[in-house]
């Protein structure tokens, strides 16, 4: 099993080339299935979740080539509207496949995605809005079986939470369902907008995404598209947690600083100093970070809870306490007890609030990964602790961070995996 190896300590400096999206890629590459045609999606992640939607959209039936961080997807050809367990459990945001098979087919049958090391990630949202939309659900043989006896119809949906996945599920269902649909509450994240952008090439009419609000009028038949997949906002957080908690000064290239309006001030608020010029980030870490006296994730535009995990890591020195409220998922701080290891001051209150007494220093440990952002958090508290780290069960970083090591020893880190 592959673990990293860092040996902390040493201040970073360089500069590191941000990658695509994940969570941008998945939906889009998801989209194409509803979509009759040759698909071209560029600077798409090499990554394990990337690589599990293109198995999914092999079995369904789609040509699929890869070149560098090119994917061009042939949905021409598909002809299967299930998705078989194996591939849902493989990637649970596999979920987003459900709306793009009803919008090609008309019905789907999926593998409820079940829950993860963070949550219990219910899909009730996503369903009640299908069914509203005229799609029969059934659930037999831990199978869920949608069918929407032809074309769905649009609906004014009203989220009760800004799910982001149910809004994508919406938006694919949407596009070729029979009348407008509106979302209200919807989410706002940049993803989303990047989805719209990619179905409004096709020929959707999609307008308000990145607002609560968002209107879809339907395209007769949906033509391909050649698309460019925004950065990824949260691995451009992880970088600047790296070089926070390791000390220097470090350049990401590629942000798009709107994107990262929820996540600069906290570090500007720890010490850090920022600076913006286009589409490099450059970030001058403090001798020592001070703490955030109050830090809670929210639905974008709040603090987002991917970058939870990397903050608290990085606050872990910092001089004094910070609390950190986890709002989104329920059980989103299985990292404390590695962190704790290396000799965080730690206490997680009621599963949902964390007191962080930074401590003077950080020392290396044998720990594993918890989940994807929980593991990136381990490396950032790494990189800033004495001593050597070895972290295990790093599949969960390769999920959604491309060449992790190669990144940060780009930037100085003293990184191996073995
Ligand atoms: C997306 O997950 C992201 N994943 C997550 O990133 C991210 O943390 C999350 O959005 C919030 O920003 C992808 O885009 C692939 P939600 P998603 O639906 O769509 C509850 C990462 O590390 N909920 O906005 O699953 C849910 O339990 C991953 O890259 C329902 O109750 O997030 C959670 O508490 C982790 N019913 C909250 O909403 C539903 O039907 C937010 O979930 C759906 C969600």
């Amino acid at each position: 099993m592959k673990k990293l190896v860092i040996n902390g300590g040493r201040e970073l400096d360089g500069k590191a080339l941000l990658q695509g999206s994940k969570n941008s890629a998945l939906p889009i590459l998801a989209a194409t299935v509803a979509v009759e045609g040759v698909s071209i999606i560029h600077n798409c992640p090499d990554l394990t979740d990337v690589t599990a939607a293109l198995k999914i959209l092999g079995h369904i039936g789609c040509k699929i080539k890869r070149e560098g961080h090119t994917v061009i997807v042939d949905a021409s050809g598909a002809n299967r509207f299930d998705i078989p367990e194996n591939l849902m459990r493989e990637m649970r945001s596999s979920i987003v496949f459900l709306g793009s098979l009803l919008a090609r087919f008309g019905k789907a049958v999926v593998a409820p995605p079940g829950g993860c090391e963070i949550g219990l990630r219910p899909i009730d949202l996503h369903l009640s809005a299908f069914g509203l939309m005229g799609v029969e659900i059934s659930e037999s043989g831990g199978k869920l079986e949608c069918n929407a006896h032809g074309r769905m119809n649009g609906r004014h949906i009203s989220l009760s939470f800004p799910s982001v996945g149910a809004t994508e599920n919406i938006l694919l269902a949407a596009v070729t369902s029979q009348g407008e649909t509106v979302i209200s509450n919807a989410a706002r994240e940049p993803e989303i907008i990047d989805l719209a952008n990619f179905l409004n090439k096709c020929g959707a009419r999609i307008s308000g995404a990145g607002q609560s609000v968002i209107y879809v009028v339907p395209a007769k038949r949906l033509r391909p598209a050649e698309h460019t997949i925004i950065p990824d906002r949260i691995v451009a957080s992880t970088y600047m947690a790296c070089a926070a908690s390791a000390g220097g000064s470090v350049a990401v290239d590629g942000v798009i600083k709107d994107h990262l309006l929820p996540v600069i001030p906290v570090f500007e608020s720890s010490g850090c100093r920022i600076t913006v010029s286009g589409r490099e980030l450059m970030l001058k870490a403090p001798p020592r970070l001070f703490r955030i006296r109050y830090l809670r994730t929210m639905p974008y535009p709040g603090f987002p809870t991917d970058s939870q995990a990397i903050v608290m890591a990085m606050l872990a020195k910092a001089n004094g306490t910070s609390v950190i409220t986890e709002k989104i998922f329920e059980n989103r701080f299985r990292h404390v007890p590695e962190l704790v290891k290396m000799g965080a001051d730690i206490r997680v209150e009621n599963g949902c609030v964390a007191v962080v007494e930074g401590v003077e220093k950080l020392a290396g440990a044998c720990v594993s990964a918890t989940d994807l952002r929980g593991g990136c958090a381990l490396a950032v508290a790494a990189l800033g602790a004495q001593g050597k780290t070895v972290i295990s069960d790093i599949h969960h970083i390769d999920r959604g961070c491309e060449n992790f090591e190669m990144s940060l020893s780009q930037l100085g880190a003293d990184i191996k995996r073995i």
